[in-house]
């Protein structure tokens, strides 16, 4: 198994390009399902988890192809790719297949909304907290779908077709919100869509939804308006770019000073972290060709946060922002209220020498004078990079094993970071 081993105390200058977004990606190559004609998307990262979502869509019947440039044909590798789901052969997503990436369970809107059923693996629990489908389930039926629970799978029907409906979702979800504006694209009549998530994934699957021939309004505010349509047809989309990656390098450079252009990087994605991280001492602004984030030898200011769904702090940067209030000069308090178990990272960078104290669901990080490079391992992506992050301003020497969580959602995280200055290598096991 690959590992990361970063000497840390090196100040990060240059330029990082910033990949496609992979929550904006994953769902977008699901919307393939939904016609027979082609779906072309640009700007798609080369990611493990996007490689293992084109397998899920092929067992599905979804031809692809790729085009971009190889890799050692410029510093850009986004990948023009084409889906096509001219005839779905399985409406069946299995449960080796949907237990691996919990976004394979949103097939479910599309193959339900085209084909009439759907037969779906619940998608079990994960790293980060029990993460159930009641609100998918609740949704999906209020469009008119009978839907049972049968060893293990969702099983979903609507041989009649969708029916629009009225639906307010009780507690926000990101992916129920894709699944059912998906579904309801399709469906016979008007859906209203209350308490919708607002996130740029959203208004980016619904752009594209509306270049295929749906018709959606307010995606991005709480109240979605679809009217439904009988068919879909191709188009050709790109994927945004990656805030959670933006946010990640705008840290690390934060952590480690220095002065650095996040290429392609857009502010009105994450102003929200980006005020946090203003407050910091960081400076960040905007430029014609992205973020430009600075930091010199002054301290990291403490500053409190809680994660909220966008427009608010996002879950996502939680680990990372948490690292970079480890060297803080004082304390500051983070709260994390979307997932109940997103804290794995703490114990983890307690090893680098942080003084972190948990009290529910609000972390206490008492800011130390120095970390010290450990051997670390973290169990998801997010809580990965954190640890990057901290070894980035660790003395000597840390070691990252589990390098495949990385590898799910950062693209040549080590080559950007030493195109920078990091000292940072792959070891290959
Ligand atoms: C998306 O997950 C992202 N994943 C997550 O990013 C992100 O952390 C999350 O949104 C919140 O922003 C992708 O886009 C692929 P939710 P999603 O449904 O859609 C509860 C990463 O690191 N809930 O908005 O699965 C749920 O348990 C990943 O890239 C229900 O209670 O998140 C959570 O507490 C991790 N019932 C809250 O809602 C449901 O039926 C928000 O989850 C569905 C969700």
């Amino acid at each position: 198994m690959d590992r990361i081993r970063i000497r840390g105390g090196s100040a990060l200058n240059g330029t990082i390009p910033v990949s496609g977004a992979k929550n904006a990606a994953l769902p977008l190559m699901i919307a393939s399902l939904l016609t027979d004609d082609t779906l072309t998307l640009e700007n798609v990262p080369h990611l493990a988890d996007v490689e293992q979502l084109i397998r899920i869509l092929g067992n599905h019947g979804v031809d692809y192809s790729v085009n971009g440039r190889r890799e050692n044909q410029g510093k850009s590798y986004a990948r023009t790719i084409h889906f096509n789901a001219r005839s779905i052969v399985d409406t069946t997503a299995p449960y080796e297949l949907v237990s691996k990436m919990r976004a394979s369970f949103w097939v479910i809107g599309p193959l339900l909304a085209r084909m009439g059923e759907a037969r779906v693996s619940l998608p079990g629990g994960c790293a980060i907290g029990t993460r159930p489908v009641d609100l998918f389930i609740e949704g999906l039926r209020a469009l008119g779908t009978e839907i049972d629970i049968e060893g293990g799978y969702v099983v979903a029907r609507a041989k009649k077709g969708l029916k629009g409906a009225h639906y307010k979702f009780p507690k926000t979800s990101v992916g129920a919100t894709h699944v059912l504006m998906m579904a309801a694209s399709l469906a016979d009549g008007e859906t209203v869509l209350k308490n919708a998530a607002r996130e740029p994934e959203v208004v980016n699957l619904a752009e594209c939804l509306n270049a295929m021939g749906a018709k959606i309004s307010g995606a991005g505010s709480p109240t979605i308006v679809i009217e439904g349509v009988p068919t879909l047809s191709g188009a050709r989309h790109r994927v945004i770019p990656d805030r959670i990656e933006t946010g990640t390098y705008a840290l690390a450079v934060a952590m480690a000073g220095g002065d650095v252009l996040l290429e392609g990087a857009r502010t009105d994605l994450l102003e929200s972290a980006l005020a946090s991280l203003g407050r910091t001492g960081a400076e960040v602004t905007q430029t014609n060709a992205g973020i430009r984030v600075r930091r010199n030898g002054s301290g990291i200011a403490p500053v409190d946060v809680t994660t909220e769904p966008f427009p608010g702090f996002p879950t996502d940067l939680q680990a990372q922002f948490m690292a970079l209030m480890t060297r803080a000069k004082g304390q500051s308090r983070i709260t994390e209220t979307i997932f109940e178990n997103r804290f794995m990272h703490v114990q983890e960078l307690a090893r680098l020498g942080a003084r972190i104290s948990l009290d529910g669901q609000t972390a206490v990080v008492e800011g130390v004078d120095s970390l010290k490079g450990a051997p670390v391992m973290a169990t998801d992506l997010r809580a990965s990079v954190s640890l990057v992050i901290a070894g980035l301003a660790a003395e000597g020497e840390t070691l990252i094993n589990r390098v495949y969580h990385l590898d799910r959602g950062f693209e040549r995280l080590e080559e950007k970071l030493s195109a920078c200055g990091a000292e940072i290598e792959r070891i290959s096991a």
